[in-house]
């Protein structure tokens, strides 16, 4: 009984990271500017693969995506969302 019930709950375990959900607020170290901060959920409405090309998957963030091609490039093209340094990084 007691083995059946841990293969269970390795069944459940493997099904829930196979389906990984979003968290609604990310936060990123940022550096020496401060942390930033990404609400998931308020840009879930622009469409899935307006950020998530090629598959629903864990985005690795950086100064590069951050600035030049995701986060920061899109609010520019958009005319929404923080553009200032200081808008997006918080101390
Ligand atoms: C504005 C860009 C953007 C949009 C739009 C967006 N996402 Fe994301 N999503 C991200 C980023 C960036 C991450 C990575 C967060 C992290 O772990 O740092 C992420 C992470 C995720 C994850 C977690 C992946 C993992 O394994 O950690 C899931 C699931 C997800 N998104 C689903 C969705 C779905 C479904 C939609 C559409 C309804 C969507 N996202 C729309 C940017 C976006
Ligand atoms: C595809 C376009 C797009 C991408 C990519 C995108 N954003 Fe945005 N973001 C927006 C838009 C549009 C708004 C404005 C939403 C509104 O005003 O209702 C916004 C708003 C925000 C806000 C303000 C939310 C609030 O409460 O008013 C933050 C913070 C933010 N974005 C951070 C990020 C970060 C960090 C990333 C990268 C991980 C990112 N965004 C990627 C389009 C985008
Ligand atoms: C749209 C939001 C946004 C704006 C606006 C923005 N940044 Fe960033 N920045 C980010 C994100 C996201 C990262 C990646 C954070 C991480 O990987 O921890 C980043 C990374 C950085 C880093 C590197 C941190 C590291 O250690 O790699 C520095 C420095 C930085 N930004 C400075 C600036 C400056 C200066 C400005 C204004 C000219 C600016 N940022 C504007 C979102 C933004």
């Amino acid at each position: 009984m007691k083995k059946a019930l841990i293969a269970l709950f390795a069944v459940v375990a493997f099904a829930g990271s196979a389906f990984a959900a979003a968290q609604d607020n990310y936060e990123y170290k940022g550096g020496s500017f401060g942390k930033v901060a990404f609400p998931h959920k308020k840009h879930v409405g622009l469409g899935c693969t307006k950020c998530h090309e090629g598959g629903i998957k864990k985005i690795e963030m950086n100064k590069a995506v951050g600035h030049d091609t995701l986060c920061l490039k899109c609010h520019k093209a958009m005319a929404k969302g923080p553009q200032g340094c200081k808008d997006c990084h918080k101390k």
